[in-house]
C-alpha cells in the first residue's frame, strides 16, 4: 500500500474505533500510520502502537538507531510495544540487549519478539534480564501452535496472533461455517473469538 492508502485505512480504522495499530519498519508504512494517528484526534495514550525492528537493522547499535528512525517516521515519542520481527541467528540476543535498554529508558512501554519458536525463546531466556512480554506468531485454527502457547503461558509471555484470519483463506471452511451458523456470527468473528478464548491477542487486518 502507498502512504496515501495507508493513511486513509488507518484513519478510517481509528474513526471506527480501532485502538491497536501493528506496524513495522519492514512494512514501509510507518509514515502513513503516524500521520493518520496525528490527524485522527484520538489521544496518543488511547492508542496501542506496535512497531518492529527488521532483520538488517539488528545488532546492539543498529537497533538503537533503527528505533530512533521508526519514532521519527511515526512522529511519536514512544511506542507501546517494540518487537524483534524475526530471530536473526547470532544477532537476536544482541538486539534484545538494545531492547532492554530502550525499555529501561522508558522509550517503549513493552518489549517482545515475533516469530520465535520455543528453541529461540529458551536461548534468549538464558541471559535475558527482561523476559519478552509478547511473542507475535502466525496462529489460527489451522495453525494451532499448542506447545508454543503453553510455553508462553508458563513463562508469562503474551502470545499474539498474526494473520489470525489466515489472510481470509478459509473463511468459507464448512466446519467454521457450521459453527458460525449455530451462533449467528460470521466465520471471521468465530475465529477471533477462538483467539480471545485461548487468551491470545489478535490483530486482524482489513483495508476496507
Ligand atoms: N510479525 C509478523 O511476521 C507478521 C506477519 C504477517 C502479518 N503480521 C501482522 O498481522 C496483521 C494481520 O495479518 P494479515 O494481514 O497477514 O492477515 P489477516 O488479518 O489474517 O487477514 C487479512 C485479510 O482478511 C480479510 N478480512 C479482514 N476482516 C475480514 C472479515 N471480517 N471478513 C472477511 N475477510 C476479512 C482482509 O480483507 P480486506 O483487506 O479486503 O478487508 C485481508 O485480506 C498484519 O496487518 C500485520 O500487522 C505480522
Amino acid at each position: 500500500m502507498g502512504t496515501g492508502e495507508v493513511y486513509e485505512t488507518v484513519k478510517t480504522a481509528l474513526d471506527a474505533g480501532y485502538r491497536h495499530i501493528d506496524t513495522a519498519s519492514f512494512y514501509d508504512n510507518e509514515t502513513g500510520v503516524g500521520k493518520a494517528i496525528q490527524d485522527s484526534g484520538v489521544p496518543r495514550e488511547d492508542i496501542f502502537l506496535t512497531t518492529k525492528v527488521w532483520n538488517d537493522e539488528q545488532g546492539y547499535e543498529k537497533t538503537l538507531q533503527a528505533f530512533e528512525r521508526s519514532l521519527e517516521r511515526l512522529g511519536v515519542d514512544y511506542v507501546d510495544l517494540y518487537l524483534i520481527h524475526w530471530p536473526v541467528p547470532n544477532l537476536f540476543k544482541e538486539t534484545w540487549k538494545a531492547f532492554e535498554k530502550l525499555y529501561q529508558e522508558g522509550k517503549v512501554k513493552a518489549i517482545g519478539v515475533s516469530n520465535f519458536t520455543i528453541s529461540h525463546l529458551s536461548e534468549l531466556l538464558v541471559d535475558a534480564e527482561i523476559v519478552p512480554m509478547v511473542n507475535q506468531v502466525e496462529f489460527h485454527p489451522k495453525l494451532f501452535q499448542k506447545e508454543l502457547m503453553e510455553y508462553c503461558n508458563e513463562n508469562n509471555i503474551q502470545l499474539e496472533a498474526w494473520s489470525p484470519l489466515a489472510r481470509g483463506s478459509y473463511l468459507k471452511d464448512p466446519e467454521l461455517e457450521e459453527i458460525a451458523g449455530k451462533y449467528g456470527k460470521s466465520t471471521a468473528q468465530i475465529i477471533l473469538r477462538w483467539d480471545v478464548q485461548h487468551g491470545i491477542v489478535t490483530i486482524p487486518k482489513s483495508t476496507k
